[in-house]
């Protein structure tokens, strides 16, 4: 999902929109007529994103053989343009069998909009209650019923760090720095040292969830939680520090950072030309492809300030309404809830499955720890993945943040995060 790919989807998104049409109906070969095709809608469309989701269509092929899986995969990294096609297809009643949608307020935004059928019976038949954590199921129940199944839990407080570059101009790469300061602090010894851009970023929405970071050490688990129901300020002096460190953070990054998808940024310091990427730990699925291992040529640390704390979201399936397959849709929820489905999805992802039955000994390195994090630590809901704030809403402070990119105007940004969330909460 290279900038050349992100803006080809883009242009199909956009396309699709224009003329109306869509994948579904046949043009990706999706048949209404036939019961034995599920179409399946992610965003999961390239590099090792679409390695976990091969291993999760590799299980649903074993358990459904008679089953044909249509992949309506759009590219572009945190469901850039998918949301948006998405958007379009379920307007003009086109949706497809079943769509990835964030546990939390994005998943709550399509329950609101009554798109999605209640899956509280898959649950009882399943028996899922008892296999999915508290904390997730409260994510996606409304008023008592239960609207979509993950199939996994991803961390997105996870700083990546390239053992050899930080070794290279005498930081120690085991120990996190202990706040944001500090921590930038190692960044200019580091381009002191001559490493021009220590801090690999992306595109606008890694800026947010570098933000999203910064937020959760400045303000706290219970000070950050507050941005979303009211209770804590956006013009508040700790945001303001916030936002002043996220400043300073810039100066550290690639100048071509606008154009980059996660891949391309997590590339960078997987190539040794950054120190630092902070990044949800869908980047582990990279960094192993690409044959590197967790404490040798990279580690990782929660991101400086936040450890102890677990910034939250999983990928959920849906069965919205209409959905033309829904017998086979069905069949799909039930492979990515299997304890063999969460296994080889989880396993190929960097995510940790949201099964608790599931044996970290099945796990690499990283994700082990993962998956002590999110039993011990304090959970909170991550912005820049749809578990904290509604898609209107995120995408107001997503604008913004691509915005502060160019202008650099701390003033301005406040006073946009502060319209946002009163736009938001009224
Ligand atoms: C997140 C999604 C992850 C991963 C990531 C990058 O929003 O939950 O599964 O795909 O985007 O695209």
């Amino acid at each position: 999902m290279r900038k050349s790919m992100s803006v080809l989807a883009g242009a199909l998104a956009v396309g699709l929109a224009l003329t109306g049409c869509s994948s579904g109906g046949g043009s990706n070969g999706s048949d209404p007529k036939d019961p034995n095709q599920v179409e399946v809608f992610t965003w999961w469309a390239s590099g090792s994103e679409k390695v976990g989701l091969d291993a999760l269509v590799k299980v649903f092929n074993e358990q459904y053989p008679d089953i044909e899986f249509i992949n309506a995969a759009v590219a572009g990294g945190a469901g850039s343009n998918a949301k948006a096609a998405l958007a379009s297809r379920l307007e003009a009643s086109n949706p497809p069998d079943t769509f990835q949608a964030h546990a939390g307020a994005e998943l709550s935004d399509y329950i609101a909009a009554d798109q999605l059928q209640d899956l509280s019976s898959l649950y009882d038949d399943l028996g899922l209650t008892d296999v999915f954590p508290d904390s997730l199921i409260e994510r996606l129940t409304v008023d008592g019923k239960i609207y979509s199944v993950p199939s996994n839990i991803h961390r997105a407080n996870v700083t990546w760090v390239n053992t050899e570059v930080l070794k290279g101009a005498g930081i120690d790469p085991t120990k996190a720095p202990a706040d944001i300061d500090a921590w930038i602090a190692d960044l200019q010894k580091l381009k002191d040292s001559g490493v021009d851009s220590p801090l690999a970023l992306g595109t606008e929405w890694t800026q947010m969830q570098l933000l999203e970071n910064v937020l959760i050490a400045d303000l706290g688990a219970d000070g950050y939680g507050g941005l979303w129901d009211g209770s804590t300020k956006w013009d508040s002096p700790e945001v303001k520090k916030a936002v002043g460190q996220y400043d300073q953070l810039l100066d550290f990054v690639n100048s071509d950072y606008t154009g980059l998808d996660w891949d391309a940024a997590t590339q960078i310091l997987i190539d040794g030309n950054a120190g630092y990427n902070v990044m949800g730990d869908w980047a582990e699925a990279a960094f192993t492809q690409a044959g590197q291992t967790w404490g040798t040529e990279y580690t990782t640390w929660p991101t400086p300030g936040t450890d102890g704390i677990f910034d939250f979201l999983a990928d959920s399936f849906t069965l919205p309404k209409g959905a033309p397959h829904e017998k086979a849709a069905k069949d799909w929820l039930t492979t990515i809830s299997s304890e063999e489905g969460q296994k080889a999805f989880n396993v190929a992802k960097g995510s940790i499955p949201a099964r608790t039955d599931a044996d970290p000994a099945d796990y690499g390195d990283y994700q082990k720890t993962a998956i002590d994090s999110f039993a011990n630590d304090t959970i909170v809901s991550s912005l820049a993945h749809g578990a904290a704030a509604s898609i209107a809403w995120s995408g107001d402070i997503s604008s913004a943040v691509g915005k502060f990119g160019s202008d650099r105007d701390q003033d301005a940004l406040i006073t946009a995060l502060v319209a946002a969330a009163d736009k938001a909460l009224s």
